[in-house]
């Protein structure tokens, strides 16, 4: 038996219910893991609210698509991204649903040793974001000598994104509420305040040859085709109504989108374990609160990452 917030019916963050249930037997390839923080995600709110379909048969809905913890049983031979997996070892999971609970189940394939220099909290925000972000660099091109304008860079994808494409040898412009400024000149980045008047002043800091759009908002998507002169190095994961008209490219998990994810974890893991990307936790909540911590996340302007506890 395990404690799993689940959503109770499709709608707000009042719909999250803490419940028990009961686990399956693990099968050949799977491990157990138990949770000793959850990562939140913003796509968690749109499962949940009925945004991506609202089958009454899918309910009571479990959520959270990642966490970190401690392998509690394994099969014979299971194997993570990062090498076998046996009890006691403190691991990253990912590709679950169900993810904020004291356990889950998961394939080993989605398992990977979590670097010790990382907290659990903040080894539960790395890798959705870090493999999210890694996509729309790959997808972009981003390399050395490129200069990036990523929009939305202080939330949870726009920070690894900035983190990793200096890593890769880039110069980045981000755009950012100017609290959050400073951290964005610490990782590296020219940091510009959105609003109106965005384009002057990204002009006024240099040309742009690939744009990242974490937002969706039209100033995001207008200003990047009026910068970026070759449309295939601008991609966005959150402005999917304007992109077809706009040609550019919209970037999830499907169309080849999760084996470019999943082949950047090992890499992220090494990252971080190298102290060359860091994971920004802004608020840790209990399990019992995720309604509350879904709240937060919601206001659009969480300073980092929110994890939950059991
Ligand atoms: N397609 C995919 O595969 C995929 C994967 C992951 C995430 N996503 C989507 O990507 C988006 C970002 O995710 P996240 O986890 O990074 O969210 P997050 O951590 O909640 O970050 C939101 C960020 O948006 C910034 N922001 C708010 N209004 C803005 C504006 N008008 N212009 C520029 N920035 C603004 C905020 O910055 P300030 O606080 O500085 O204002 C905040 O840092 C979400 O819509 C999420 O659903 C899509």
């Amino acid at each position: 038996m395990t404690r799993t917030v689940v959503a109770e019916a499709y709608g707000g963050p009042e719909v999250l219910a803490l419940q028990d249930i009961e686990l399956p037997e693990l099968v050949e390839g799977q491990v157990l893991v138990d949770v000793r923080a959850a990562g939140t995600n913003p796509f968690d709110a749109k499962v949940y609210s009925g945004e991506m379909g609202d089958d009454p048969a899918r309910l009571p809905m479990p959520i959270g698509l990642e966490v970190a913890g401690v392998v509690a049983a394994v099969t014979p031979g299971a194997t993570g991204y990062t090498g076998p997996l046996t009890v006691g070892d403190e691991v990253i999971v990912t590709n679950i649903n169900g993810g904020y609970a004291d356990q889950v189940i998961a394939n080993a394939a989605d398992v990977g040793r979590k670097p010790e220099n990382l907290s659990f909290e903040q080894a539960a925000g790395l890798v959705l974001a870090g493999a999210t972000a890694w996509h729309l660099l790959t997808n972009t091109r981003v390399g050395t000598g490129d200069t990036v304008l990523i929009h939305g860079a202080s939330g949870g994808v726009g920070l690894m994104a900035v983190q990793l494409a200096v890593a890769h040898g880039a110069t980045v412009i981000a755009t950012a509420s100017p609290a959050r400024h400073d951290q964005l000149r610490k990782y590296g980045a020219e940091p510009v305040a959105y609003g109106d008047g965005l384009a002057d002043r990204v002009r006024a800091i240099g040309s742009v040859d690939a744009a990242l759009d974490l937002v969706g908002t039209d100033e995001a998507l207008d200003t990047s085709v009026e910068l970026v002169a070759d449309r295939s190095r601008i991609a966005t994961i959150a402005g999917f109504a304007r992109a077809g008209e706009l040609g550019i490219a919209v970037l999830t998990g499907a169309e080849g989108g999760q084996a470019i994810r999943d082949a950047a974890r090992p890499e992220l893991v090494e990252l971080a374990a190298q102290g060359r990307v860091e994971v920004t936790v802004d608020r840790v909540f209990p399990l019992v609160e995720a309604a509350e911590a879904h709240r937060y996340l919601q206001t659009g302007h969480a300073r980092g990452k929110v994890v939950l506890v059991p």
